[in-house]
C-alpha cells in the first residue's frame, strides 16, 4: 500500500483574490515548486534554491505536518521521510507559496499510501490550513478558481483560462506577511461596496469563463482590499489606475502582495511598455521588483513522470 519507492509531485504558483474577487477567485501560474516524499528509517529534508533558505528542516516543517495529516486521516503510520523540495516562487510575495506547499504536501502524501482521499477532501483540507479556498484550489486543480469556503466545507468551479490569456507579475524586492496585510482591513463595509465588488466579482467570473477579454479592464476593480493596502505597496495605487493605459486587461494586487500582477492579451503587443511603466512607477517609490511574464498554469499539482526531473542542481542544496 505504501509506496516505498516514494512520489515526486510538480505544483503550480497561484494568485489569489483576482480583481473583486477578494478571498475568492484564485488563478493557477507557470511558476513552480517540486516535491519529493520517501518513506525513510530517519527524517531528513533537502532543500534546494534559494527561496528555501531558512525553511525548518525538523520535524516542525510545514510538508511533514500536513503529510502526517493526511496519514492520520487516512489511519496510516509512516512516521518517518525523506522529504525534497525546490522551488521557483517566492515567499511572503503573493503567490501562493505556502499553499502550493500545503497542497504539494497533501496530494504528495496521499499518492503516497495509494491515494485513499479524493480530491474534494484534500481541498477541504488544504483550505481548513490556510484558511481561504482560492491560492489552494488553484494550485490543487489548476486553472481559474471560484471558490467558496465556509468554516468547514469547500465548493469550486474550475473555469478554463481563456487561452490568449498572459500575465506580468511585478514581484517586489521586500516581503509581506498575509496576517500583517489583513490586519489592517476593516471588519465591515458600505453596502455601496459589497454591491460594487459582487457586481465585478460575477462579471469577471462570468468574462473569463466566456473568453470575453473585453470586460476584464472594467471587471477588474475592488473596493474590499487594496484601497487599505494601498499604503503597505507605494506606487500600486497609480499601478492599478494606469495599468489599461500601458496595454493591461486589468490590473491587481497579487494576493495579500506586494505583487502586483496585470493580464495581457497574447500577441496584442505593448509588452515592453507595460513592464516598464510597472518597474518605472515602483522604482519611483524606491522598489525594486523582478519583472516576469507568466501563462495561467491551466495543470494544477500532479506526479512527475518518471522521464520528468526535478529541476535543481545540487549545489543549490540549502
Ligand atoms: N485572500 C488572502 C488575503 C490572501 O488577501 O488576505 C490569500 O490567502
Amino acid at each position: 500500500m505504501i509506496n516505498l519507492e516514494g512520489v515526486r509531485v510538480k505544483v503550480p504558483a497561484s494568485t489569489a483574490n483576482l480583481g473583486p474577487g477578494f478571498d475568492t477567485l484564485g488563478m493557477a501560474l507557470s511558476l513552480f515548486a517540486w516535491l519529493e516524499l520517501k518513506p525513510a528509517p530517519k527524517t531528513v529534508f533537502r532543500l534546494y534554491g534559494e527561496e528555501m533558505k531558512g525553511v525548518a528542516k525538523d520535524k516542525s516543517n510545514l510538508i511533514y505536518e500536513v503529510a502526517q495529516k493526511v496519514f492520520d486521516e487516512a489511519g496510516v503510520s509512516v512516521p518517518e521521510l525523506e522529504i525534497s523540495m525546490a522551488s521557483e516562487i517566492p515567499l511572503a510575495r503573493g503567490l501562493g507559496s505556502s499553499a502550493s506547499a500545503i497542497v504539494g504536501a497533501l496530494y504528495a502524501a496521499n499518492e503516497l499510501i495509494g491515494a485513499p482521499l479524493s480530491a474534494e477532501k484534500l481541498f477541504e483540507m488544504a483550505t481548513a490550513l490556510e484558511k481561504h479556498p482560492d491560492n489552494v484550489g488553484a494550485s490543487l486543480f489548476g486553472g481559474i478558481i471560484s471558490a467558496v469556503w465556509d468554516g468547514s466545507s469547500a465548493n469550486h468551479v474550475r473555469i478554463e483560462p481563456p487561452a490568449d490569456l498572459e500575465v506580468l507579475v511585478a514581484i517586489p524586492s521586500f516581503q509581506l506577511s498575509t496576517a500583517k496585510a489583513r490586519q489592517v482591513l476593516p471588519d465591515r463595509i458600505t453596502m455601496e461596496d459589497a454591491v460594487f465588488n459582487v457586481s465585478r466579482a460575477s462579471l469577471l467570473t462570468g468574462a473569463l469563463a466566456a473568453g470575453r477579454l473585453d470586460l476584464i479592464a472594467a471587471a477588474m476593480r475592488d473596493r474590499m482590499h487594496q484601497p487599505y493596502r494601498a499604503p503597505l505597496i507605494p506606487g500600486m495605487e497609480r499601478i492599478l489606475e494606469e495599468a489599461t493605459d500601458h496595454g493591461a486587461l486589468g490590473a491587481a494586487l497579487s494576493g495579500a502582495g506586494p505583487t502586483l500582477l496585470a493580464l495581457t492579451e497574447r500577441g496584442a503587443g505593448r509588452r515592453d511598455e507595460l513592464a516598464a511603466f510597472l518597474q518605472n512607477v515602483l522604482a519611483d517609490h524606491g522598489i525594486s521588483a523582478k519583472m516576469l511574464w507568466l501563462s495561467p498554469s491551466t495543470e494544477g499539482v500532479r506526479k512527475l513522470l518518471p522521464e520528468e526531473k526535478i529541476p535543481f542542481a545540487a549545489e543549490s542544496l540549502v
